[in-house]
C-alpha cells in the first residue's frame, strides 16, 4: 500500500497550512481519503503532487475553476486553452500598466517642468489620451471570426472566390515581402509575422532558416499553423498589445491582416510595432491597400455594389495616409503594387 499522510504532515512537506489545504478540498480540487473510524483526512503521494500543481499553477495566476477545469477535463488541448487565457490576461495587463507608467512619466514632466499653474490641466489631457488609448487598445473585436476560417483558409486563398480575386498573386505576394524583408539582412536577425494565420508567409522565413516568431489574435488559425509547421514558434497576440518587449525585432512583416484595422486602430498598431522594432528595423507590410483618398473613389465608383460592400467591410489602407503616420516616427515609406488592390508597403 502507498502511503498516506495527515494533513499535518502535507502541509508541512509542501510549506503551506493546513487551512490552504481545507480550502482546495471545499472548492472540490482534491479529494483526501477519510478514516471511516476518526474521520481524519489522508493523502496519498498522488494527493500531494495534484496539491503541488495546484500550488505551482497558482504561481501562475490560474484561477481555482481554472485549475479545476484543467484537472477533470485532462487534454492537452484544453490545457493550453487555460495558459493561453492566461497569457493574454497576463499581456492585457502588462500593457495596461505600462500604459499608466508611461502617463505618470509625462505627469512627473509636466510638474517639474511647468513654471505655472498650467501643469493641472495638461495632467487632466495626459489622462484623458490614457483612458482613450486604451480604450481603442482593448475593444478590438473579430468580427470575421477567423477561428471559424482556419481549416479551410489555404484551400479559400486556392479557391479565391468572389469577383475581386484577392488572392490572384498570393504566392507572388509573399514571396516579395520575404525578399524584401530579409535584403541585405544577415540570417540571424529576429523577425515578427503579425496576423500570421495558417503560415504560409512564415514558412519562407522557416525554410531559409531565419528565427521567426508569428503572433495571431486566432487560436485555431495558430492551432492549423503549428500542425503545418511543427518547428514554428507562435503566440497568441494581436497589433495593438504585442506580447513582446520594446527593440526585440529586427523585421516586422505582415500580410492580407492589417486591413482588418480602423483607422484609429491603425496609428497605434503602427506605434506598437515601432516599440518592439529595433531603431534600424524594417517592417514589410503586403495588404490590400488604396493610393489615396481618390483612388478609392474613383475604384469603388467602377465596382459593383455588392464588390463595394465586400471592400467596406474591412478597412483597407490609405497609403498616402500611412506615410505621414510614419513619418511621424521619421521613418520613411515605399510602396510597390502587386495587384489591382495589393501593395507591399516596406517601412525603414
Ligand atoms: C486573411 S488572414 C491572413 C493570414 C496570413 N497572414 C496570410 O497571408 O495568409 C488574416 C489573419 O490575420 C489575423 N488578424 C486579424 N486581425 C488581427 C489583429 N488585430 N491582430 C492579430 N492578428 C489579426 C487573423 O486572425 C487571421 O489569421
Amino acid at each position: 500500500m502507498s502511503k498516506h499522510y495527515l494533513i499535518k504532515e502535507a502541509a508541512e512537506i509542501l510549506n503551506i497550512s493546513t487551512n490552504k489545504i481545507r480550502f482546495y478540498e471545499k472548492k472540490g480540487l482534491i479529494k483526501p481519503l477519510r478514516d471511516e473510524e476518526n474521520g481524519y483526512r489522508y493523502f496519498t503521494e498522488n494527493e500531494l503532487i495534484k496539491l503541488q500543481t495546484i500550488l505551482m499553477y497558482r504561481e501562475l495566476n490560474l484561477s481555482i475553476e481554472g485549475i479545476k477545469d484543467i484537472f477533470e477535463d485532462g487534454s492537452k488541448d484544453n490545457m493550453l486553452n487555460h495558459f493561453h487565457a492566461q497569457w493574454e490576461a497576463i499581456n492585457n495587463q502588462i500593457h495596461k500598466m505600462q500604459l499608466i507608467q508611461y502617463s505618470l512619466e509625462e505627469i512627473m514632466d509636466s510638474i517639474y517642468e511647468s513654471e505655472d499653474e498650467s501643469y493641472k490641466e495638461k495632467i487632466i489631457s495626459i489622462i484623458e489620451l490614457m483612458h482613450k488609448t486604451w480604450k481603442v487598445k482593448s475593444e478590438w473585436k473579430d468580427k470575421w471570426n477567423f477561428n471559424s476560417w482556419a481549416r479551410t483558409y489555404d484551400e479559400s486563398v486556392v479557391k479565391d472566390i468572389g469577383t475581386l480575386k484577392f488572392y490572384k498573386k498570393y504566392d507572388m505576394l509573399l514571396d516579395t515581402v520575404f525578399k524584401k524583408a530579409v535584403a541585405g539582412r544577415e540570417r540571424s536577425i529576429n523577425v515578427l509575422e503579425i496576423g500570421v494565420g495558417t503560415g504560409n508567409l512564415a514558412a519562407r522565413f522557416l525554410d531559409e532558416k531565419y528565427n521567426i516568431i508569428g503572433i495571431d489574435q486566432s487560436r485555431d488559425m495558430l492551432n492549423v499553423a503549428k500542425e503545418k509547421f511543427s518547428d514554428l514558434k507562435l503566440r497568441l497576440g494581436d497589433f495593438l498589445k504585442i506580447p513582446f518587449e520594446n527593440h526585440k525585432f529586427d523585421v516586422i512583416v505582415s500580410t492580407y491582416a492589417f486591413h482588418h484595422l480602423t483607422e484609429k486602430e491603425k496609428v497605434i498598431a503602427i506605434e506598437e510595432m515601432l516599440r518592439v522594432l529595433k531603431p534600424d528595423g524594417r517592417i514589410v507590410i503586403g495588404d490590400l491597400m488604396f493610393e489615396s483618398e481618390l483612388d478609392k473613389e474613383n475604384m469603388l465608383k467602377s465596382l459593383t455594389k455588392a464588390e463595394v460592400e465586400e471592400i467596406e467591410d474591412e478597412y483597407y489602407s490609405i497609403i498616402e495616409f500611412l506615410i505621414e503616420y510614419f513619418k511621424k516616427h521619421n521613418k520613411r515609406l515605399e510602396m510597390t503594387k502587386i495587384d489591382e488592390l495589393v501593395f507591399i508597403v516596406e517601412v525603414n
